[in-house]
């Protein structure tokens, strides 16, 4: 199966799945509510992270019903951190994924709501996603990474280095730490939550598998960040060169548009590098490294 083919089907399944853990929210929840957090959880998107805990756990030997709990929990948690991350106080944007934002369509007390109650919905997923014996340790190692990836160490320190970058210049290590945080975290923890739901896991495999999250996460990043520079509101779904307008500090902005590709190009080949080490077949995994590097929106 190619990586497109592959990525169309994992869109499908997590998609039902999602539709169906908002399917099953009680009657008595608030209806406006509801409404916040399918249009902010359901309406497009990629399915980027629960992608990559389902091909890092197969890769593994992973039981696919297993994987179904950590990729529905980290695309909650990506969920939210988009409603707020549009929100006027922060990056004050008004279309996501083709549609208006969840502060445009909702009002902004919902905006902060529906983000709060799919970060919570994110977590009570994962914890009550049923799991065997003996991975039962793994999946309190997932709760309690996904709390670091998501929390002050991990997305929301990464925003809030962000929010203090806007306006000025920062070095690359500054640059470097803004990436990593706000969005290599949460991609390095889908990976690593796909690998903790296998029952063979070991060290070394963790390792490499840890060094590539770390670089197309950092990939991730760069490349939002050019598309921002170089493509279309109509392509993205989301307005274009909002960065250039908040003066956000961009990789573009810090080295120009040739040097952070380069730079994206070195982050990339890093990425396959790491896999080198890995047992079994990583060519999806490498090609979806590729694919990070060159897609369109
Ligand atoms: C956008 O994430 C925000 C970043 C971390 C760059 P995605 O590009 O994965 O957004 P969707 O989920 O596909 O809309
Ligand atoms: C997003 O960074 C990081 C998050 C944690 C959501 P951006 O602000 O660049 O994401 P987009 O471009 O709005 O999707
Ligand atoms: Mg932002
Ligand atoms: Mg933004
Ligand atoms: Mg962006």
């Amino acid at each position: 199966m190619s990586l497109k083919e592959y990525m169309q089907e994992n869109r499908g399944r997590i998609d039902a799945l999602l539709e169906s853990h908002i399917n099953n929210l009680p009657d008595s929840v608030e209806p406006k509510l509801k409404a916040a957090m399918r249009h902010g959880l359901l309406l497009g998107g990629k399915r980027v992270r629960p992608f990559l805990v389902f091909v890092t756990g197969k890769l593994l030997g992973a039981d696919e019903a297993v994987l179904e709990g950590p990729a529905a929990a980290i695309e909650c948690i990506h969920a939210y951190s988009l409603i707020h991350d549009d929100l006027p106080a922060m990056d004050n944007d008004v279309l996501r994924r083709g549609q208006p934002t969840v502060h445009k369509a909702f009002g902004e007390a919902l905006g902060i709501l529906a983000g709060d109650a799919l970060q919570n919905l994110g977590f009570e997923i994962l914890a009550s996603h049923p799991m065997p014996e003996k991975l039962l340790s793994n999946k309190v190692r997932m709760l309690q990474e996904l709390g670091e990836a998501s929390g002050y160490r991990g997305m929301c320190g990464g925003q809030a280095l962000d929010l203090e970058a806007e306006g000025h210049k920062v070095d690359l290590e500054g640059l470097l730490k803004v990436h990593r945080h706000k969005t290599g975290a949460l991609i390095r923890c889908a990976v690593r939550m796909g690998a903790l739901a296998s029952e063979s896991l070991d060290g070394a495999a963790m390792k490499a598998l840890t060094e590539y999250s770390e670089a197309i996460g950092l990939a991730f990043q760069i490349h939002d960040d050019i598309l921002d520079v170089t493509s279309s509101t109509e392509i993205l779904g989301k307005t274009a060169h909002s960065d250039e307008n908040l003066e956000k500090s961009t990789f573009p902005a810090l080295l120009g548009l040739d040097g952070a590709k380069d730079y994206e190009r070195k982050v990339y080949e890093k990425a396959v590098s790491a896999l080198a080490p890995l047992k079994g077949d990583t060519s999806l995994l490498s090609e979806f490294a590729e694919y990070i590097v060159t897609r369109g929106n």
